[in-house]
């Protein structure tokens, strides 16, 4: 019996093993911008990873900070110092990140810098001087890092991108796809799907100049940048792709974007909306918190400007004001603060240095959310089905705002224009008007509502690039082709040469005989 139960068991063990062996990957993890949100989302894919026993090596900015197995890291060290470049004074006291244009170049300021940053760094140089290593994939972050895809090159492995922010029209292009400008907004604009003349004019004139200018100038950059780090390469007498033909090269984007907030466009089957990956089953909350938030017989209010924003940052006139309209509610307010001095607190706050986000929307009692509009936090409310009111500041976060407004369970305010009467208004308007709350639970009953929990869809996807070797099948032919060729303008372009032609030759035709009868008329 006992011989028995033991061989069974060894059979086991061996499926095991032999399951470990044919499923775990090494894979290359790159999260070379170290903004920490993008961090934390990205962190949970890691934490998937390793937990199916694929062994993760990630290059990033950020420690991962917690005890986990399977993982190695390559720090970027200092990281980018984000916040001398990007100081929060300034994006509290202006609006000068609000405009179209200065959007689409903060991107890019920022990619390139941060970009040459981490590959100049210590450790990155010394894992790049390795030849000893093998990777079955890349996994990258798609936030404007495109010169790292060349690592890809030197393992030879397949790519997948997790894009943190949402659709751009430049992923359509990788997958070759040409964005329907006549329909789709571009990404920094925040119409609504059936644009006016104006707006389409607008999103023509934007979206064009944005395309221009990458393909011209940001591309070029990406592409001369990866020729300087990884130009060692080219001794093996291989001569390196460049930075856009790997950009067509990669298999699958998985895209931080819900149905549920961002409207439908056309799509390719490696275009995969993920939205609501990075959130969690929620976990029990800290005691203190917890007790805060289960004895708040009026609900909780949760106040966070997200992890950049920092609250403690904040003008002081700003502060007390918001310290007072709080004071004098009926509901208790948890307010990210990052440190201790915030003041004379009311008996209803309650400051938290580092708060559980997903864990305290997901409480009974939570009556609404105060937030810059980030994407993560975003989901964040609307998987839990929490009214907002947003404060945004730039980026995204505009646009996330103003849909969100748009579909009911939110309203918003600029910082600039918060006063004591203007922004206590609105927390009253969102706490006692019935229409956002039951709009904010029909969009969590949307927005839970998919055929596979969104995390489990991106390691399937991840795992399955792997298995497939970049999986080329999936690739749209379209990639191979110019617009020119895609528009059908070449194929326009001889048509109209054929029918000149034909005009022409028909046209002689008609005059050789009309002169022909002339001259017959005149022999007459
Ligand atoms: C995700 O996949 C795992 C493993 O296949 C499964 O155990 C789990 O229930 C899935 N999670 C959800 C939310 O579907």
């Amino acid at each position: 019996m006992s011989t028995k139960v033991s061989v069974v068991s060894v059979l086991i063990t061996l499926a095991l093993l032999n399951i470990a062996t044919v499923q775990s990957y090494k894979i290359l993890f790159l999260a070379p911008f170290n903004g920490p949100s993008h961090w934390f989302m990205l962190k949970h894919f890691i934490r998937e990873l390793t937990n199916r026993g694929h062994e993760v090596t990630c290059i990033t900015g950020i420690k991962f900070g917690e005890p986990l197995g399977n993982y190695t890291e390559v720090l970027i060290d200092p990281a980018y110092p984000l916040r001398d470049k990007f100081p929060l004074s300034e994006l509290y006291n202006s609006q000068s990140y609000s405009s179209d244009l200065n959007n689409l170049f903060l991107y890019w300021r920022l990619g390139l810098a941060t970009s040459r940053h981490g590959l100049e760094s210590a450790n990155v140089q010394n894992f790049l001087k390795r030849n000893d290593l093998h990777f079955d994939l890349i996994v990258s972050e798609q936030f404007f890092q495109e010169s790292w895809l060349m690592f890809a090159h030197k393992y030879n492995a397949p790519i997948v991108t997790i894009s943190t922010y949402g659709y751009s029209d430049f992923m359509d292009r990788a997958m070759g796809l040409l964005t329907p400008w006549s329909c789709v907004p571009h990404m920094l604009l925040d119409y609504e799907h059936g644009m006016n003349f104006f707006q389409r004019s607008y999103n023509v004139l934007l979206s064009t100049f944005d395309y221009m200018l990458r393909e011209y100038y940001y591309m070029p950059e990406m592409n001369k940048m990866a020729k300087e780090f990884f130009g060692d390469l080219e001794e093996t007498g291989v001569p390196l792709p460049s930075v856009q033909s790997l950009e067509k090269s990669i298999s699958v984007i998985l895209v931080n974007s819900h149905p549920t907030l961002a409207k439908p466009r056309p799509t390719m089957v490696t275009l995969v909306s993920i939205g609501g990956a990075h959130i969690r089953p929620p976990k029990a909350l800290p005691q203190e918190l917890q007790r805060f938030m289960d004895e708040a017989e009026n609900g909780v209010i949760y106040f966070s400007l997200g992890a950049y924003m920092q609250s403690s940052a904040m003008p002081i006139e700003k502060r007390k004001t918001l310290l007072k309209v709080f004071g004098k509610l009926k509901q208790r307010v948890i307010w990210k603060f990052e440190t201790d001095q915030i003041g004379n607190l009311p008996k209803n706050v309650m400051i938290s240095k580092w708060a559980p986000q997903n864990d305290i929307l997901a409480h009974k009692n939570m009556v609404l959310f105060i937030s810059h509009g980030g994407q993560f936090g975003t989901f964040e409310s609307m998987y839990h089905g929490v009214p907002t009111l947003f404060i945004p500041f730039f980026g995204d976060q505009h646009r996330n705002a103003i849909r969100a407004v748009r579909s009911g369970y939110a309203s918003k305010i600029l910082f600039a224009d918060i006063t004591e009467e203007s922004i206590s208004s609105q927390i009253h308007d969102l706490l006692y008007t019935e229409k956002y709350r039951r709009r904010a639970k029909e969009i969590s009953a949307m927005f839970r509502d998919t055929p596979v929990d969104p995390m489990n869809a991106s390691i399937y996807w991840m795992e399955y690039v792997t298995r497939h070797k970049g999986a080329p099948h999936l690739k749209f032919s379209a990639v191979k082709h110019s617009v020119l060729e895609y528009l059908l303008l070449d194929v326009l372009g001889a048509a109209v040469l054929v029918l000149v032609l034909l005009i022409f030759v028909v046209r002689r035709c008609i005059c050789k005989k009309s002169k022909q009868i002339v001259d017959k008329k005149k022999q007459h």
